[in-house]
């Protein structure tokens, strides 16, 4: 039996040209929903939006660039009519060791991930107060442990959950704020991100040892839809009783 919990309901998600973020949207479309489909790479996400036929329309915003997110969030949300929620999958990785990891790269980590995360919050929650509406931050649990080579994508991760757990204590009762904290993933963030991995200096099997140690499940790499289930159970009135939870999505990789 297919479940229907979102016929009618509004969402925005970030990050949705791609891996979690077209996971998640395929999910609520699935399931009734309507959903504007935001991203900085413009071709790519308006070609994912096509799958969709008139359920999703797509927006180009760089994140963490507030002039950009406010467009972006007017058009989306005079076209859903409304706001019922939004899914903040946007996020790049990057891997460096920490004393040679150059100020810019780690003010870009911080700025698309945590500064964009506060920044699309913002520009939702005067619509969501107006629907009872939710919103699902994803977090990684390189934010909630010692993340090798990932100063600064663990740091804004950890603030990610953080301000979750801020935005649930100041809006309780009225907007649901959870994070999603995901484990490893299946999809093409090192690519997307234009990232280095192995670290430069660091060998695969350094690499391998150290991080497999310390971050990669010892058992198997998580599917986006699995993730993008939970996002869709924790926007879902199933999930009525949930603000300001950590959900951890890793299959015991930190259990
Ligand atoms: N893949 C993993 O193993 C993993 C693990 C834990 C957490 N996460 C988190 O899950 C989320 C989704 O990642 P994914 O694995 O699906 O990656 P992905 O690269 O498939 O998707 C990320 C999307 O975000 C977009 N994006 C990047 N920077 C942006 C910006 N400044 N503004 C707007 N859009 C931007 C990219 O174009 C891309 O389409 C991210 O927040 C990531 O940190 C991923």
């Amino acid at each position: 039996m297919t479940i229907h919990r979102f016929d009618n309901k509004r969402f925005i998600v970030t990050g949705a040209a791609d891996g979690l973020g077209l996971a998640t949207t395929r999910r609520l479309v699935s399931e009734g929903a309507r959903v504007a489909m935001v991203d900085i790479a413009g071709e790519k996400v308006a070609a994912a939006a096509e799958e969709f036929g008139d359920s999703a329309r797509s927006w180009v915003a760089d994140i963490s660039k507030e002039s950009e997110v406010q467009s972006a969030f007017d058009g989306a949300i005079e076209w859903l009519g409304g706001l019922d929620g939004l899914v903040n999958c946007a996020g790049i990785v990057d891997f460096c060791i920490t004393h040679e990891l150059p100020l810019e790269r780690w003010q870009r980590m911080i700025d698309v991930v945590l500064t964009g995360t506060f920044l699309t919050n913002k520009a939702a929650i005067p619509h969501l107060l107006e629907t009872n509406g939710a919103v699902v931050n994803v977090g990684s649990i390189g934010g909630m442990a010692g993340a090798p080579w990932q100063a600064a994508y663990a740091s804004a991760k950890a603030g990610v959950i953080n301000l979750t757990k801020v935005l649930a204590s100041e809006y309780v009762s009225r907007v649901r704020f959870n994070c999603l904290v995901a484990g490893n993933m299946s999809t093409d963030i090192v690519g997307n991100s234009e990232a280095t991995l192995p670290p430069d200096g660091i060998t695969m099997d350094e690499f391998l040892e150290e991080y497999g140690r310390r971050v990669i499940s010892p058992n198997r790499i998580g599917e986006p839809e699995e993730m993008a289930a939970v996002a869709a159970f924790l926007l879902s009135d199933d999930a009525s009783y949930m603000e300001g939870s950590a959900v951890v999505v890793d299959e015991a990789t930190t259990a």
